[in-house]
C-alpha cells in the first residue's frame, strides 16, 4: 500500500491577469488535502476509486487521445517512468472543495501521481511532475496558467509569471487568513473564456485593468517580503474591485466580502477562477472571530483559517 497526498491553495494576488503574462502570488493551504491510496487489485488493470463522488473508473490505454484528467495522470506517469501497466487499485479522497478556487483538479492528479509512483517504487522529481500536472490542466481549462499545478506541487508560496521559472516567494511575517466558500461550485474554463471574450471585446479597458493589477502584485509581493502585512489589506480590497469590473466575481463573492470588510476584516477578495467558489479575508488574532461569524451570517458554507507562512 502506498499513500500519497497534496495540498490545496489560493490565490492571494493576479489570478486572471496571470493567464496574461502578468505576475501572481499564490500559497498552499495544507491543511486542506487530496489523499490517493494504491494498493494492488485482484483483477487485471488499472482502476480509480472515488468513493465521496461515487466514481469508479477503469483505465483504459487502447486510445489515442484520453479525456479524463485521473486516466491522463496514470498514463503519464506509467509512460515517464517507463512501467508497464500494473493491476492496482486507487482510492481517492479529498478535504478541499471542488471547483471552487483551489486548485482541487492539480491536487487530486498530484496525489495520484505520486501514490503510484511510491508504490512502484519509483521516483518523480518535482520539476517533472509539474510539468506532467499541467499537461492534465489543460484538459480541465483549456488555458492555464500552470500556478495552481506550481503551487500544488512544489507546496510552498511563489512569484508566480507564466512561462518562467517560478520563485519562491519569501514571506517576512505570517499572513493570517479566513477563506470562506460560497457553496456555489464555478467553472474556471467558463470564467477564462468570459474574461478572454472580454479582453477582446474592450482591449484597451482590460489590458489598463491588467496592468493596474501588475502594479498591486509587484507592490504586495515587496511588502510581504519585509513583513509588511498591514499594507495588504487595501490591496485585496483592490484588486477584488479590478475582478469585478473582469466580470468575475458573483453576487454572493461581493457579500462575503462586504461582510468580512464590516466586521473588520484588513482586506477581501475572491481568490481564483471565481464567479463562485471561495474568497479570502485578512484578519488580525483580535478581529478574526467576528470575521468568521460575520461571513458564516453571509452565507459562507464553510470557514476556513489559513496562515501563509
Ligand atoms: O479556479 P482555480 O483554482 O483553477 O484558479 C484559476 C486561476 C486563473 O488565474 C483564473 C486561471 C489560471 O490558469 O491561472
Amino acid at each position: 500500500m502506498a499513500i500519497a497526498s497534496a495540498p490545496a491553495k489560493i490565490i492571494l494576488f493576479g489570478e486572471h491577469a496571470v493567464v496574461y503574462g502578468i505576475p501572481a502570488l499564490a500559497a498552499p493551504v495544507s491543511a486542506l488535502r487530496a489523499y490517493a491510496e494504491t494498493i494492488p487489485n485482484a483483477e487485471h488493470g488499472i482502476r480509480i476509486d472515488a468513493p465521496e463522488i461515487g466514481a469508479s473508473l477503469p483505465v483504459g490505454f487502447d486510445t489515442e487521445t484520453v479525456d479524463n484528467a485521473l486516466e491522463l495522470t496514470v498514463r503519464l506517469v506509467l509512460r515517464e517512468v517507463g512501467v508497464t501497466p500494473p493491476d492496482i487499485a486507487v482510492r481517492l479522497r479529498s478535504q478541499i472543495p471542488i471547483a471552487s478556487g483551489m486548485g482541487s483538479g492539480a491536487a487530486v492528479s498530484t496525489a495520484l501521481a505520486r501514490s503510484i509512483c511510491a508504490y512502484l517504487d519509483v521516483s518523480l522529481t518535482d520539476d517533472m511532475l509539474n510539468h506532467m500536472i499541467f499537461e492534465v490542466e489543460k484538459l480541465h481549462h483549456g488555458t492555464p496558467s500552470g500556478i495552481d499545478n506550481t503551487v500544488v506541487v512544489y507546496e510552498k508560496p511563489v512569484f508566480f509569471v507564466r512561462g518562467q521559472q517560478p520563485e519562491v516567494l519569501r514571506v517576512g511575517a505570517p499572513i493570517k487568513l479566513l477563506i470562506g466558500d460560497t457553496g456555489h461550485p464555478s467553472s474556471t474554463r467558463d470564467a477564462v473564456s468570459g474574461v478572454r471574450a472580454l479582453y477582446e471585446a474592450e482591449s484597451q479597458h482590460v489590458g489598463g485593468i491588467f496592468d493596474t493589477i501588475r502594479e498591486i502584485t509587484l507592490t504586495v509581493r515587496h511588502d510581504i517580503e519585509r513583513g509588511a502585512i498591514d499594507r495588504l489589506g487595501e490591496q485585496m480590497t483592490r484588486n477584488h474591485a479590478l475582478l469585478r469590473d473582469l466580470t468575475v466575481s458573483s453576487p454572493q463573492l461581493d457579500a462575503l466580502v462586504d461582510a468580512a470588510m464590516q466586521a473588520g476584516a484588513l482586506g477581501a477578495k475572491l481568490s481564483g477562477g471565481g464567479r463562485g467558489g471561495i474568497m479570502i479575508a485578512l484578519v488580525d488574532d483580535r478581529g478574526r472571530s467576528a470575521v468568521e461569524q460575520a461571513l458564516r451570517a453571509a452565507g459562507a458554507v464553510n470557514v476556513t483559517a489559513t496562515e501563509v507562512t
